[in-house]
């Protein structure tokens, strides 16, 4: 007797799909959050996720593939529980990024194989394991250097405090970010990415109560308040015409 083949996207995810799709004049507009909502099932974007949104979204394959492929938050390898990404982006590259990143290169591979960018170390979609990635500007430059893990941020690190944090991950522990959420994993970060967030109240409002702002990123309007600094005022210029295709 045949098996029948493992349904990969269940009930439930139909049912959220259907429900993003409502939330737009036109089913196509929902194709960024779908990607996610694939993302969250399988910790990547799997051909069989491309042709699940397709389908949903009546897109084909390809049109699906040109958008998953274009954004880096869409994975097209499998990912570890948590997502490491250190940001090697100018400033924070220059305060330690590049040397964090290769430190733990090595720590989560090692000096003869440090893992690369997008690699696992451990089992993808096991416990403790990690994705390491650089990224560009993760938009915290006044905190830098910065790592987030599944998009949380951890402000003003160190080699050693990189360290500590992915020894952590990798022991199950799930150290409190700096600002935001507390940590889930990639997949539960990629559910509130494609925009479900937690039934339970209590840690709803956890998600969204965190710290949101950081000291340094408030320092110059305050400074501006104190001193009575505004900014001047624009006339308001009309856009130019644009010629109609
Ligand atoms: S350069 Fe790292 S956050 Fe901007």
């Amino acid at each position: 007797m045949t098996q029948a083949p493992e349904v990969i996207f269940d009930e439930d995810i139909v049912a959220k799909a259907e429900n993003l799709i409502a939330r737009y004049p036109q089913s196509r507009s929902a194709l960024l959050p779908m990607l996610h909502l694939v993302q969250s099932v399988q910790g990547y974007v799997s051909q069989e996720g491309i042709s699940f949104c397709a389908t949903q979204l009546g897109l084909s394959d390809a049109e699906v593939s040109a958008v998953a492929t274009f954004y880096t938050m869409y994975k097209r390898r499998p990912c570890g529980e948590h997502l490491v990404s250190v940001c090697t982006n100018t400033l924070c590259a220059a305060m330690g990024g590049d040397a964090i990143y290769k430190k733990l290169q090595t720590h989560l591979g090692s000096e003869e194989k440090p893992l690369g960018h997008n690699e696992t170390a451990g089992e993808p979609n096991t416990p403790g394991s990690i994705t390491l990635e650089h990224a560009e500007c993760l938009a915290a430059c006044d905190l830098a250097p910065v790592i987030q893990v599944n998009y949380e941020y951890f402000d003003n690190q160190t080699e050693d405090k990189a360290v500590a944090l992915v020894d952590a991950l990798q022991a199950g522990k799930k150290p409190q970010p700096t600002r935001g959420a507390p940590l889930t994993d990639f997949k539960g970060a990629e559910l509130q990415l494609a925009g479900f967030f937690p039934d339970d109240p209590v840690q709803y409002r956890a998600d969204i109560d965190g710290p949101s702002q950081a000291v340094e990123t408030l320092r110059g309007a305050q400074v501006a308040q104190e001193r009575g600094w505004t900014a001047p005022v624009m006339d308001d210029v009309p856009l130019p015409e644009v010629e109609k295709k």
